[in-house]
């Protein structure tokens, strides 16, 4: 089990952990206080991106105090991370502030997915530092109350989180489906698009409202369990043929929901349209599945393909107008203390 340095309410530790991408998604909570979702949903930790945060408990504080990229924040996101850290008071006993410093080695308002990654690595810092002995599946427990989708980084590799039925949550975790080096040459090309707008609702707040409004909400619901197992199967194969499809196949689902909120949820710039576009069409011309797109809650859109492909795949949609960059990502490590 991972030890805190120091003690006497005084623990101090430092975690890492990476984002995650979601093939098949999160969307709508069947109890928001415990963040326990109406479905299971899979994703692909990254690699080359993470969020380092240490936790420092101390008697002498005052006040919780989040420092990001060595600078003081305050708002909303203190006011989160300091409410994740009474998760945490409750469960240790531990009774002091802590000073949380953390840093990523991406932008963090550029729309990547920096609330996993951050909380992962928050409540594995906390955690230790609180002298709990939490298994890595507790600790997606743990991560889940930050950020939904913090609970899937814990794991490396491609991870489902299970959303289970137990009105208290106990059965509803992430586990690893299949470590980051199952299928070597599987990669997500991450197509940045230029004045991405930032998000102007939550997307804990969003969701809830897609379950209250969208006509497809329960529709989609119906769907999931069957195109999880079948995802399954076909990375458990490394069968990208019949993945691909499917991943699209999720994606315009999910985008569906949020369209068809009242009112709409309309995350893509007509850039990012352009991208899933340009992507059917190179499936089309190679009459074969070369690639498949997804996004999140943002207009970046993340496109997976095979090595072999990869830099056509760039090539193709790094030209297309408003695209900033593309970056190619493989399967990341799960998340750990430093
Ligand atoms: O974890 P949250 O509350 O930021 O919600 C994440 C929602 C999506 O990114 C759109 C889907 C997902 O499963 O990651």
């Amino acid at each position: 089990m991972w030890r805190a340095v120091g003690r006497h309410g005084g623990g101090r530790a430092t975690f890492e952990a990476a984002p995650n991408i979601a093939l098949v998604k999160y969307w709508g909570m069947r109890d928001p206080e415990r963040v326990l979702p109406y479905n299971s949903s899979l994703s692909l930790t990254l690699d080359r991106m993470r969020t380092r945060t240490t936790v420092r408990f101390d008697p002498e504080r005052e006040a919780d105090e989040l420092m990001l990229n060595g600078t003081r924040i305050e708002g909303p996101a203190a006011h989160d991370a300091s409410r994740f850290l009474d998760r945490v008071r409750e469960r240790s006993g531990v009774t002091s502030y802590a000073q949380i410093r953390t840093s990523n080695n991406f932008p963090t308002a550029s729309g990547l997915a920096s609330s996993a990654s951050g909380f992962a690595a928050l409540a594995g810092a906390a955690a230790i530092a609180s002298g709990l002995h939490l298994s890595p599946r507790t600790l997606s427990q743990l991560a889940r109350l930050g950020s939904g989708s913090a609970s899937r980084s814990i794991f490396g590799g491609f991870v489902e989180w299970r959303a289970g039925t137990r009105p208290d949550g106990r059965d509803c975790y992430a586990r690893p489906l299949a470590g980051p080096r199952h299928w070597p040459s599987f990669r997500d090309v991450v197509v940045l698009i230029d004045r991405a707008p930032t998000k102007k609702v939550r997307s804990a707040e969003a969701m809830q409202s897609t379950v209250r409004t969208s006509p497809y909400y329960f529709e989609r619901q119906r769907e999931i369990p069957g195109r999880i197992a079948r995802i399954r199967r076909a990375i458990a194969r490394r069968d990208a043929r019949t993945l691909f499809p499917l991943i699209m196949e999720e994606c315009d689902s999910f985008r569906r929901v949020c369209e068809t909120t009242v009112p709409s949820l309309d995350y893509l710039t007509a850039s990012s349209r352009a991208v899933l576009a340009e992507v059917r069409a190179i499936n089309d011309a190679a009459r074969r599945p070369v690639a498949a797109y997804t996004h999140d809650a943002g207009a970046h859109v993340h496109v997976f393909t095979l090595a072999v492909e990869a830099d056509g795949v760039r090539r193709r949609l790094g030209r297309l107008p408003g695209v900033r960059r593309t970056l190619e990502l493989s399967a990341g490590p799960a998340a750990h203390p430093i």
